[in-house]
C-alpha cells in the first residue's frame, strides 16, 4: 500500500478586511499546500505566520507593526519561524515594512500571491522576498486547482478585481488596481469543482462586482450561466456600486430563483452635496429610483448598505439627509463608518470634521440603522423561510443557518445535516439571530 504524503509544515494565518481577503487567504493556504503546508489555528505551533491585511481605513498599518510585534517571541524560539504579511497594507507599504519589522521575511501584494510558492522557498535559501507588483500573468491561473477535499455547504468566488472608480475617500484603486473581470469559463470550472467539493451556496465577490464584464451580459450573463451548474442552489453577489446595477441584473433578481434576495448597494451618504464630493457620480434621487426599481423586480429583497459619516465638509444638514434617505429606503442591514482620512486620496487633502461631531453623528446614525435592522428582523416572525444549515448550535440539539435574506437561523437539529437545506417557520426575533422550527 502506498502512503499519501502528508503535509509536513504548519501555517498560520489571519484575515483581516473584506470577503475578498477571506477568499485570498484560502487560496494561499492552498498554494501553500504544494510546499508541504498545512493549516493550522494557531500561531504558537507555526513554521510559518501569514498576515492577510486590510487598509481600507487609518491605523491599518499600525496594527500591523503591533501584530508583528506580538510574534517577536516566537520568532526568538523558532528562529527558522518564516513571517509574511500579505494584502492591502503590504501593497501600499511594500518594503517599508521589511526595514521597520525586518523579522519579517515575506512581503506580498494582493496581485502577485499566486508567487507565494517561490517566494517561500526564497526565504528558506535566506533571502527576504517582496512582490507588491500588477504582474500581467492571471494569477487564478497560475494557482493551485481548488482542493477536493469535502467543504462547507458555503463559499466565496472572487470574479472581479479592482476598481476604477476613484470615490474620493478609497484606497482600493491604489491597493487592488484596475478592475480586472476574471473570464467566465474558469469562474464556472471553480463553481462546479466547489459543488462536487459540497457547497451550495456560492458569493461572487468583486471590489465593483457588479461591473463585471467577463461574460455576455455582464454580471447577470454570468449568474444565469452559473444558475445551470447542477447542485448549486444558491447564489449572492457582493459589493456593488448603484450605477452598475443595470437592467438585466435588477431583471435577474425577479426571474432567477437561484440569485438570493438580499443587496449590499452602498450609498455613503444621502447628501447631494457629499455625493458629488466622494465622486460617486450619482444623485440621491438617482439611488431612490434605483432602489424603487429593484423593489419591484423583487419585492422582499433585504437591501445592505455602507455609509460614511463625517466626509470632510459634510455639514449637520447633509447629514440629515442620510438620516433622511435612509428613513427613506429602511436597510435590514447595514455597516457604518466614521469618515477615516486615507493618504494619497483627494479627500485627504481637505479640512477634516472635528472627532466628536463624528462620533455624534455616528451613534445617531447606527441606532436608526440598527432600529430598523431589528424591525426587519422582528417582521420575520410568523414567515417562513429557507434554512442552508452551515453548522451546530451553541446549545445541543440545535443548528445554525443562514435564511434567504442572510439572516442567522436557529433551529432543533432532529435529522438535520450541515448543508440540507430546510424549510423553518421562524418564531422568535433576537438582537443578530432568528430562532424557528423545521416545517
Ligand atoms: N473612511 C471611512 N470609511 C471608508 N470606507 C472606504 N473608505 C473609507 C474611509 N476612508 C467604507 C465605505 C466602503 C466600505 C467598504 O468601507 O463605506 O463601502
Ligand atoms: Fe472604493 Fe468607491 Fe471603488 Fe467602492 S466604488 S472600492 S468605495 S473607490
Amino acid at each position: 500500500m502506498t502512503e499519501t504524503p502528508k503535509n509536513t509544515k504548519k501555517l498560520y494565518v489571519k484575515t483581516y478586511g473584506c470577503q475578498m481577503n477571506v477568499y485570498d487567504s484560502e487560496r494561499m493556504v492552498e498554494a501553500l499546500g504544494g510546499q508541504g503546508y498545512e493549516e493550522t489555528k494557531t500561531p504558537d505551533d507555526a513554521d510559518m505566520i501569514l498576515l492577510n491585511t486590510c487598509h481600507i481605513r487609518e491605523k491599518a498599518a499600525e496594527k500591523v507593526y503591533s501584530e508583528l510585534g506580538r510574534f517577536k517571541g516566537l520568532k526568538a524560539a523558532n528562529p527558522d519561524l518564516k513571517i509574511g504579511v500579505a494584502g492591502c497594507v503590504a501593497q501600499a507599504e511594500g518594503e517599508e515594512i521589511i526595514r521597520r519589522q525586518p523579522m519579517v521575511d515575506l512581503v506580498v501584494g494582493p496581485q502577485s500571491y499566486h508567487r507565494l510558492p517561490a517566494m517561500e522557498q526564497a526565504v528558506g535559501e535566506g533571502r527576504k522576498a517582496l512582490d507588491t507588483e500588477f504582474p500581467d500573468d492571471d494569477k487564478f491561473d497560475t494557482l493551485r486547482k481548488r482542493a477536493k477535499t469535502k467543504r462547507g455547504p458555503t463559499a466565496f468566488l472572487t470574479v472581479q478585481e479592482g476598481c476604477d472608480k476613484f470615490c474620493a475617500f478609497c484606497v482600493v484603486p491604489y491597493t487592488r488596481g484596475a478592475e480586472v473581470s476574471r473570464p467566465a469559463d474558469r469562474i464556472i470550472r471553480e463553481a462546479q469543482e466547489l459543488v462536487e467539493a459540497g457547497v451550495k451556496e456560492i458569493t461572487l465577490l468583486g471590489q465593483n462586482v457588479n461591473a463585471y464584464h467577463g461574460h455576455d451580459g455582464g454580471l447577470a450573463g454570468l449568474i444565469w450561466a452559473l444558475d445551470k451548474v447542477d447542485g448549486l442552489e444558491r447564489i449572492r453577489f457582493t459589493t456593488s456600486h448603484p450605477n452598475d446595477m443595470d437592467d438585466a441584473l435588477i431583471e435577474a433578481h425577479g426571474t432567477c430563483d437561484k440569485l438570493m434576495p438580499y443587496l449590499h448597494l452602498p450609498v455613503q451618504s444621502g447628501s447631494n452635496s457629499i455625493l458629488k464630493a466622494m465622486n460617486r457620480k450619482h444623485t440621491r434621487d438617482e439611488y431612490f429610483r434605483l432602489i424603487e426599481r429593484i423593489r419591484a423586480a423583487r419585492p422582499d429583497l433585504l437591501l445592505s448598505g455602507d455609509f460614511i459619516v463625517g466626509f470632510p465638509g459634510e455639514t449637520e444638514a447633509d447629514f440629515e439627509d442620510t438620516m433622511d434617505l435612509i428613513r427613506e429606503v429602511h436597510y435590514g442591514q447595514a455597516y457604518s463608518f466614521k469618515y477615516s482620512t486615507r493618504p494619497g486620496t483627494p479627500a485627504a487633502e481637505k479640512p477634516q470634521l472635528p472627532d466628536d461631531v463624528m462620533d455624534d453623528r455616528l451613534q445617531r446614525l447606527q441606532t436608526l440603522l440598527r432600529d430598523q435592522q431589528r424591525a426587519t428582523q422582528d417582521a420575520m416572525v410568523g414567515r417562513t423561510v429557507k434554512v442552508l444549515f452551515e453548522k451546530a448550535g451553541r446549545e445541543a440539539g440545535q443548528m445554525i443557518g443562514k435564511s434567504e435574506y442572510l439572516h442567522a437561523v436557529f433551529a432543533p437539529c432532529e435529522d438535520v445535516a450541515v448543508g440540507d437545506l430546510r424549510e423553518v417557520e421562524v418564531t422568535t426575533s433576537a438582537t443578530n439571530s432568528l430562532g424557528g422550527r423545521l416545517v
